[in-house]
């Protein structure tokens, strides 16, 4: 119960959506995007605030595990890793969650990568299902909700004119002369991403 008061004052200071990307034709002007001339609605891309995202996991062979119940889930695919209300209220997966969520610096290649045997993916990529409940089974918890309900109110469709771009938020975007492979391929998404969006 502490742990969850604790980290839900966290994520209320941290985790407030930071950053929005309003995707523009390159000719837009105020003036017809408030004119009913404009054709459509110009295309919206999300970016989602700091760990306001789903991040799923699977455990590899390579994985070793501090517990064996850390070791669980270890071949059986697929979990949602963050965020899962209902593990964090167990004290017992606290622990694994921390060990599964972190991530190890490498100075030969000075970069940061998953713990051994730890694989992970962001779910819905294009989508902002991606980070409507960060947690899908607890939906009276989110962040984003009220901002994308909003833009669907006044017309905006999920895929079709309105777009999620959620990332690993463990991984920083590289800092000058510092690599950061997964932060680079998050930009490389987002721009394919924001090009189709504007195509579309
Ligand atoms: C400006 O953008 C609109 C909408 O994408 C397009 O239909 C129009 O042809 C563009 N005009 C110019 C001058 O590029
Ligand atoms: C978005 O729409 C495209 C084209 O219809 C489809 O291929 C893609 O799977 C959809 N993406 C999501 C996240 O729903
Ligand atoms: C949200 O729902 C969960 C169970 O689904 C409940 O335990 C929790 O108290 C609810 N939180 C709020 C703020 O209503």
């Amino acid at each position: 119960m502490a742990f969850m008061e604790l980290f839900r004052r966290w994520a209320a200071l941290l985790l407030v959506p930071l950053a929005l990307a309003m995707i523009m034709p390159s000719n837009f002007s105020l003036t017809r995007w408030w004119s009913p001339s404009w054709p459509g609605l110009p295309p919206v891309v999300v970016v989602p605030g700091y760990a306001t995202n789903e991040l799923d996991a699977r455990l590899t062979e390579l994985y070793r595990p501090s517990s064996p119940r850390c070791g669980a889930r270890k071949g059986k695919g697929w979990f949602r890793l963050y965020l899962n209300h209902a593990a964090l209220e167990d004290p017992a997966e606290v622990p694994c969650f921390a060990e599964q969520m972190s991530s190890v610096y490498d100075a030969a290649s000075d970069d940061y990568y998953n713990a051994v045997g730890v694989e992970t993916s962001v779910p819905f990529f294009g989508s902002t299902r991606a980070f409507r409940y960060p947690d899908p089974d607890r939906k009276n918890f989110s962040y984003m909700d009220k901002f994308v309900s909003r833009l669907e109110r006044i017309g905006y469709r999920d895929n079709e004119t309105l777009f999620g771009a959620p990332y690993d938020f463990r991984y920083a975007v590289a800092p000058p002369n510092h690599p950061s492979k997964v932060g680079s391929e998050f930009f490389g998404r987002l721009k394919t991403l924001i090009e189709t969006a504007e195509r579309r």
